[in-house]
């Protein structure tokens, strides 16, 4: 393993319009997940340079719906934090940008690249990566409203015989967006087979702005792995939802005990019940213990209980039992 790529990497910084970050590690945008509280425990453990807020739907943000604006939250120890947005209507697009950058916003991203069929039915996410033009148009749109840096993040194009990568990266250089995150899958992809690192190399041997790999990140050997396509960065989802200290981990190789992991479980769940409305809390520490239980010793154990849990208190309590036994 070249542990020396990743001791440079951790030295390293990216430039994303006026914005230095370093390390140049990114936490994923992911719905449900990646809201104000995990933003912070990600932080707290350390070794990543620069939040994503989860997708932030441009016509429920401009239209004012509530549960929209329970995705607003930050605080200023998250910072430099990216809002992304999702959505086809290029002037709400732009609107939504012009409002999350007036809120605080470091940066705005755009999402071209979720293939879940909610998004795609609609024209968003992936579905943009089938309609250039109207990709183009969002981009151009969003720029001008923004004076803030401006990303975008796509997946490689919508099956293996429509590889766009190229094309937007072009589009996205001339029309001033400042870097790109490519997750290295097509849409039919969704999350099977394996991340293509030659596709993210390929990319970012042909565009000037910065290239952030993302995908399949989850030890030392694979950030390797990504780092040998010269990407300038790196992002990571699913991995950071069962361990929230990977980016800690991966460039120090730094452990995080079990019991460290269940406080801050513990603390977590206090604070969701106390921000979200009780059917969202009960979703959300649901969708949380069944990640985290992923890396806790009899895991499957939490995974059959979650099943019966009909409310936060039960949730939390199946948590509570578990946090007992071991
Ligand atoms: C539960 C879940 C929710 C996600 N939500 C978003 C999202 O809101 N916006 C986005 O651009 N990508 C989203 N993604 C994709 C991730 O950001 C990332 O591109 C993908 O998971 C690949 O990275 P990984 O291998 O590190 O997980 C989501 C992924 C998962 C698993």
């Amino acid at each position: 393993m070249n542990k020396n790529l990743i001791e440079e990497f951790k030295e390293k910084k990216v430039k994303i319009g006026n914005l230095e970050i370093s390390p140049p590690t990114f936490l994923a945008p992911i719905a449900d997940i990646s809201d104000s509280i995990f933003r912070q425990i990600v932080k707290e453990f350390g070794g990543v340079g620069c939040v994503f807020s989860e997708m932030i739907s441009s016509d429920a943000l401009t239209r004012g719906c509530e549960k929209t604006a329970l995705m607003l939250n930050f605080k200023h120890t998250e910072k430099p934090i990216f809002f992304q947005i999702v959505g086809k209507n290029p002037l709400r697009m732009a609107m939504a940008a012009k409002m999350l950058e007036d809120l605080g916003a470091d940066g705005i991203d755009i999402n071209m690249g979720c293939p879940s069929k909610n998004i795609t039915k609609s024209g968003g996410g992936s579905a943009l990566l089938t309609d250039l033009k109207k990709a183009e148009e969002i981009i151009k749109k969003v720029r001008k409203a923004l004076s803030i840096p401006f990303t975008i993040k796509i997946r490689a194009g919508w099956n293996e015989n429509s590889l766009v990568y190229n094309e937007i990266g072009k589009i996205a250089e001339n029309e001033g967006v400042d870097a790109m995150f490519f997750h290295g899958r097509t849409k039919k992809q969704m999350y099977s087979g394996s991340v293509h690192y030659e596709w993210i190399a390929d990319l970012k041997s042909r565009v000037k702005i910065p290239v952030i790999g993302n995908g399949d990140i989850v030890d030392g050997e694979s950030l390797i792995k990504m780092l040998e396509t010269k990407c300038d960065g790196v992002m990571i989802a699913r991995a950071a939802i069962k361990k929230p200290w990977i980016f800690k981990e991966i460039l120090d190789g730094k452990e995080v005990e079990v019991k460290t992991l269940l406080n801050i479980i513990e603390k977590q769940f206090k604070q969701l019940q106390e921000v979200y409305p009780e059917n969202l809390a009960k979703h959300k520490m649901k969708l949380f213990l069944s990640w985290y239980s992923r890396s806790l010793p009899h895991g499957k154990k939490i995974r059959l209980q979650l099943n019966d849990a009909k409310t936060s208190s039960a949730v939390f309590d199946v948590f509570l039992r578990y946090k007992e036994e071991v």
